[in-house]
C-alpha cells in the first residue's frame, strides 16, 4: 500500500509539471480525485488493509489527498487568472447605450395636459377597472340602455368592467369637488372591438369637464378651438354636428376640416356636449344653478392626425423602427 501511495504521488507530481491551462487542470483533478480517480481508488482499498495498520495508512491517504488538492488549487489560481486576462479586449469600442424616447401617445398626452393647464384645467384620474355604476349608471346609461351596445367591454364581475371611456372620471371628480370644476382626465380605455387600422381594443382618451355658474356651449367651442390650434399648430375650420350621448344634452361631435394631398374633408374628432341635468343631480349638483360641458377625445386619433399615421395598431406593437421616429 505504501508503495502504491508513493507511486501515485510520483505520478501526480510529474503530471503537475505538464499542466498548461484550466482544462488540463480539470482533467488532472478527474484523474486523481474523480470517482474512478487514482487517489479515490486507494481509499477504496483501505478496507482490505490490516486492521492494525489501517489508521496509519488512512492518515497517509488523507495527506496524499491534501497534496493533490493543494496542487489543483494553485493551478486553478494560475490558469483561471490567465484565462480572465485573455478574454478582455481593451481595444474594443464601448457599447453604445440606446437612447430612450417618448412614445408618440405620451407625447400627445403630455401636450394635451400642457394646453389645458394653460386654460386653467387640472388633471384628474380614475381606475381602469371601473364599477358599472361610474362607467354607465351614473352617466345616465341604465342597465338595459341601447347605448351600452356600442361600448361593450370585458366584465370582470357583474359590477366591475374595464372602463370603456374616461367619462367615469367626471362622476368621481364631481362627487369629490363642488363647482367650479375644471379638469381633464387622460387615460387608457377598453372596448370589445376587433383590431383593424382604426380600432384597437385598448386605446386612450382625454376627458374634459367644466362645471360652473353660467357655463355655456360657447365656452366649449372656444376651448376646443384653442385646443385644436395648439395641438396641431395652426388654425382649423371646425364644425359641431348634433349627436347623441346619454350623459350630455344637447350633444355634439366636433369635426375638423382636414386638408391633405388628396384634398379636404371633414374629419370626426371628438364627442362633447352640455352635461345632462340627470348627471349633475346624480352627484348632488343643482342643475338649476350650475351648468357644465364635457368632451372626450381619442389620444390615438389625435396622434394619428398629428403624425400622419394610418394604422392605430402601430402604437401597440412596440416595433423599434416605428418608435424611433419619435425620439
Ligand atoms: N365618452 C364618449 C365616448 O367614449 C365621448 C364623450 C362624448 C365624452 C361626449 C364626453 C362627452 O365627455 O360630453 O364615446
Amino acid at each position: 500500500m505504501k508503495e502504491q501511495i508513493d507511486q501515485v504521488r510520483a505520478q501526480f507530481l510529474q503530471d503537475f509539471q505538464q499542466l498548461s491551462d484550466a482544462r488540463a487542470v480539470e482533467q488532472f483533478r478527474i484523474k486523481f480525485l474523480g470517482k474512478n480517480g487514482l487517489v479515490t481508488g486507494l481509499f477504496k482499498q483501505l478496507g482490505q488493509v490490516d486492521k492494525a495498520e489501517r489508521p496509519a495508512v488512512g492518515k497517509m491517504l488523507n495527506e496524499l489527498r491534501r497534496e493533490v488538492e493543494e496542487l489543483i488549487r494553485q493551478s486553478k489560481e494560475q490558469f483561471g487568472a490567465a484565462k480572465k486576462e485573455s478574454t478582455i479586449d481593451l481595444t474594443l469600442p464601448g457599447r453604445q447605450p440606446a437612447y430612450g424616447g417618448k412614445h408618440p401617445l405620451s407625447v400627445v398626452r403630455e401636450e394635451a395636459k400642457q394646453i389645458f393647464a394653460k386654460l386653467g384645467f387640472t388633471v384628474a384620474d380614475g381606475p381602469e377597472v371601473e364599477t358599472d355604476y361610474y362607467n354607465f349608471e351614473a352617466l345616465n346609461i341604465p342597465r338595459l340602455h341601447p347605448a351600452r351596445n356600442m361600448q361593450d367591454t370585458l366584465y370582470i364581475t357583474e359590477d366591475l368592467v374595464l372602463r370603456t371611456h374616461t367619462s367615469p372620471v367626471q362622476i368621481r371628480t364631481m362627487l369629490r369637488q363642488k363647482p367650479p370644476v375644471r379638469i381633464i382626465a387622460p387615460g387608457r380605455v377598453y372596448r370589445r372591438d376587433t383590431p383593424d387600422a382604426s380600432h384597437s381594443p385598448v386605446f386612450h382618451q382625454v376627458e374634459g369637464l367644466c362645471v360652473d355658474e353660467g357655463v355655456s356651449m360657447a365656452d366649449l367651442k372656444a376651448v376646443l378651438s384653442v385646443f385644436v390650434r395648439e395641438m396641431f399648430g395652426k388654425e382649423f375650420k371646425v364644425r359641431f354636428r348634433p349627436s347623441y350621448f346619454p350623459f350630455t344634452e344637447p350633444s355634439a361631435e366636433m369635426d375638423l376640416w382636414w386638408e391633405s394631398s388628396r384634398g379636404g374633408r371633414w374629419l370626426e374628432l371628438l364627442g362633447c356636449g352640455m352635461v345632462h341635468p340627470n348627471v349633475l343631480s346624480e352627484v348632488g349638483i343643482d342643475p338649476e344653478k350650475y351648468t357644465g360641458w364635457a368632451f372626450g377625445v381619442g389620444i390615438d386619433r389625435l396622434a394619428m392626425l398629428k403624425y400622419a399615421i394610418d394604422d392605430i395598431r402601430l402604437f401597440f406593437e412596440n416595433d423599434m423602427r416605428f418608435l424611433e421616429q419619435f425620439s
